[in-house]
């Protein structure tokens, strides 16, 4: 068996009738950017479970729009906080928050590969509605004030929970005043995960958009983390025109408006957030209004949405080199010159393949080829030395966080797999 079969094998073990969980134990239920990513793996071998996997994510869209980061499709006891503590969902039990929504450029790269074209022309006109509609509700109820830049309200929106960027604005946050067990340590060694004042100021905010009635102009006036997340407002944007473009081709009757202006927004805002002397852009702080100057895989993503004028891409493509010349194994999602860099601590230092190929996606799409075949080959180094963990350590490969997980096996089968 060589490794592709290895991948595979992980997707099939962890598929749950129809979703597939990120790996056993740790992460029970479906998460959005996990499933949407694995949507890709399964493409590679087995098309009508790739188109199933984004289906069975939209039954829990909200009425809102919002596609939330986890359904939880039934109960288990090793995971914390599930569905009983967020309270949320219509038609499947959910939490109250999304993801970064890469679904629809998953949605347009599995149209644009698939074999069964009937299939595939059919799922995505099945599948176009409910993405504008979500990427409507990012714009409407994340940035009612027409900024150009949609907020987040909790790390676990940006799916960098633990990233040092939101040390600072989570620390004003106030702790939950309840005890609660913690499951993630059971699974994981605490030296990979958060630590416990994070995790109390996490269960505050879960408790607050619950106490708020799920209300958006009460969250959006009232959390006390309020964020701009360049990851998120850079893969949306990429989704945007990812979106854009499948409606064109397979949906000319929808309304998509608010995705034009959402996109023609973010084109000029995005530019507020660069920094001459970072050479990226920075992560933004809004309620006390601030940048947030640490230099995390995030920054490095409006190359992903093209977002970056020429010139500032140059400027990323040699930070880039430079950063991937400090570890053998890919960008470390801290840059390792960071204080606060930890190269085997979650979001503040480790290796995340999927995050890698957005970067080299990006240097691509600006013409930095080698440098992206170079950032491909370095990701490639964790799989050979560690197999299909969540991350890997930036400093020895080491596999860390959960294993035999999903969306690491789908990045190999989908980037990684053809040499
Ligand atoms: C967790 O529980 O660690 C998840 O990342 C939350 O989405």
């Amino acid at each position: 068996m060589n490794w592709q079969d290895d991948a595979a094998n992980i997707l099939l073990a962890n598929d749950r009738d129809g979703h597939t969980v990120p790996t056993d134990g740790l992460y029970p239920f479906q998460w959005s950017w996990d499933s949407a990513i694995t949507a890709l793996g399964w493409l590679t071998f087995d098309e009508a479970r790739a188109w199933r996997e984004a289906a069975v994510m939209f039954d829990g869209q909200w009425d809102t729009g919002m596609v939330p980061h986890i359904l939880f499709h039934g109960d288990s006891s090793t995971y914390f906080p599930g569905p009983d503590v967020w309270g949320g969902g219509q038609r499947i039990p959910s939490s109250a928050i999304s993801q970064p929504a890469v679904w629809a450029t998953a949605i347009r790269m599995m149209y644009e590969a698939a074999k069964d074209k009937s299939l595939a022309e059919a799922s995505v006109q099945t599948l176009l509605p409910m993405l504008v509609d979500y990427h409507d509700w990012w714009y409407r109820d994340r940035d009612p004030d027409e900024t150009g830049l949609v907020r987040s309200f909790h790390p676990w929106e940006s799916g960098m929970d633990n990233s040092p960027a939101w040390d600072d604005p989570l620390a004003r946050v106030p702790p939950v005043d309840w005890e609660y067990q913690r499951r993630d340590l059971g699974h994981v060694d605490s030296s990979e995960r958060p630590h416990k004042p994070e995790y109390d100021r996490y269960l505050y905010l879960v408790d607050f958009y619950k106490k708020n009635g799920f209300d958006a102009k009460r969250i959006y006036e009232g959390c006390p983390y309020r964020v701009i997340d360049v990851g998120l407002v850079a893969i949306l944007h990429r989704a945007g025109k990812d979106l854009l473009a499948l409606c064109r081709e397979l949906h000319r009757d929808l309304d998509v408006s608010g995705i034009v202006a959402g996109l023609e927004g973010t084109t000029e805002a995005i530019h507020s957030l660069w920094s001459e002397d970072d050479s990226c852009f920075l992560n933004y702080d809004d309620i006390a209004d601030k940048p947030l100057p640490f230099r995390t895989t995030a920054t490095l993503l409006p190359l992903f949405a093209g977002l970056a004028t020429a010139e500032q891409a140059d400027r990323m493509a040699a930070l880039i080199e430079e950063w991937l010349s400090a570890s053998a194994f890919g960008i470390a999602s801290t840059h390792p010159a960071e204080e606060r860099y930890e190269p085997q601590r979650y979001w503040r230092g480790p290796v995340w393949l999927h995050i890698n190929w957005m970067i080299a996606d990006g240097l691509t799409q600006y013409g930095f080829h080698d440098l992206a075949a170079d950032v491909r080959a370095a990701t490639k180094k964790c799989v050979d030395a560690s197999g299909f963990y969540e991350y890997f350590d930036a400093d020895s490969g080491k596999g860390c966080g959960g294993g035999s997980f999903s969306w690491t096996a789908a990045v190999a089968l989908y980037w990684l797999a053809d040499d």
